[in-house]
């Protein structure tokens, strides 16, 4: 009895390691830790397989360096078009915590949907778009050494008369390119490119975002650091149709930011809180009519700046989730009002019972 007891955990044990081993499990990976790009792109395929019914993955686009660039689609299947939300991480390579992020957002909403009802309306009204590393070449270039840590371009070489490699991938989208809060000089962290879309990593963007803009409700970009929410536009004089409604969604998700771990998040627009900018993937999407479109600047607030503690991912994750979460919940109520099919309902309900009464008092 006890022998063969033993003998069955010990190949339970067995098999499970074996699991974990293969990356087929997916409790196997760590969440708490920052990993390479090869290491991403081994969670992407996992996350695939162990949830084929409702992920799959697109390329769109390839990098300087020719790497591929992929998204995770997320949602359930469906025979009409869906609307459409975009989370993108890493567009800076050295803003390791972003793509952490969108690996913990991808495990939350596929961990809960069967369970959470709210997770679940939306991964049956909406397709969730993630790419969790789109400057995929300066990601792997942070992780190179000590020297190339803070590495924040992409790895393009610079013109015959400028040495330097790398351009600001965020400062690269055809809109109000070259105005303001970036530089010409090849060797700046905020090189704009010799021109608009230079960058192949920006143009698969711009055409990913130009086919579906006509269904994708809501543009969310993650970077760090500053514990900030930014709402279009980084130009001073441009202000948003929508900037009061972005300002009152952007302050409620900060609000639900506060209430995981007490962290304050301020939000507005660049020129306001942080710098002005342009050509940045934010404002082209709200250009281009994406009603709502953010800038995420996770933890900190420069005491560690890019280089944030590994103890600090997950709490950086969980309030930042409950922040993404509050923004969709508004645009999914807002493009489908539940209460209002249910009013209907209880109109026509009340005008029967009216009918029923008079015909009954008579
Ligand atoms: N991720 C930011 C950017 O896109 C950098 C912000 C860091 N600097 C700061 N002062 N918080 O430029
Ligand atoms: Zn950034």
């Amino acid at each position: 009895m006890l022998w063969s007891g033993l003998a069955v955990s010990l190949i339970l044990n067995l098999v499970t390691n074996n699991r974990a081993v293969e990356g087929l499990e997916p409790g196997a990976y760590d969440y708490t830790k920052y990993h390479t790009m090869d290491e991403i792109l081994e969670w992407m395929k996992m996350m695939q397989n162990n949830y084929s019914d409702v992920v799959t993955s697109i390329t769109y686009g390839k990098t300087y360096e020719k790497r591929n660039i992929s998204l995770l689609k997320i949602g359930q299947k469906s025979n009409e078009p869906k609307k459409m939300i975009w989370m993108d991480c890493g567009i800076h390579a050295r803003e390791w915590i972003a793509p952490a992020f969108c690996q913990h957002f991808v495990k939350e909403i596929l961990g809960s949907y069967k369970t959470d009802q709210k997770i679940g309306e939306m991964l049956k009204r909406l397709d969730f778009y993630v790419t969790p590393v789109l400057n995929m070449d300066g990601y792997v270039y942070s992780w190179k050494d000590n020297t190339t840590r803070l590495w924040r371009k992409t790895r393009s070489p610079g013109t015959a008369d400028c040495m330097c490699n790398g351009t600001d991938l965020n400062r690269n989208f055809y809109a109000n390119w070259g105005m303001v809060g970036i530089s010409r000089n090849c060797c700046s962290e905020i090189y704009n490119g010799h021109s608009p879309l230079s960058e192949p990593e920006a143009m698969a963007v711009t055409d990913f975002l130009s086919t579906n803009r006509d269904n994708i409700l809501c543009f969310l970009t993650i970077h760090s650091y500053g514990q900030l929410i930014l709402l279009p536009y980084g130009h001073p004089n441009i202000s948003a149709p929508n900037e009061v409604e972005l300002m009152k969604v952007g302050l409620a998700a900060a609000e639900a930011i506060k209430a995981v771990h007490g962290v304050a998040y301020t939000v507005g627009t660049p020129p306001n809180v942080l710098y002005p900018n342009s050509g940045s993937s934010r404002d082209f999407a709200r250009l281009i009519g994406i009603p709502f479109s953010f800038t995420f600047e996770l933890r900190d607030k420069g005491e560690y700046g890019f280089k944030l503690p590994e103890d600090q991912i997950q709490p950086t994750c969980e309030e930042a989730y409950q922040g993404a979460l509050s923004i969709i919940t508004y645009v999914l109520d807002k493009n489908f009002p539940r209460g209002a099919a249910t009013n209907v309902a209880a109109t026509l309900w009340s005008v029967v019972f009216a009918v029923w009464l008079s015909t009954a008092i008579v």
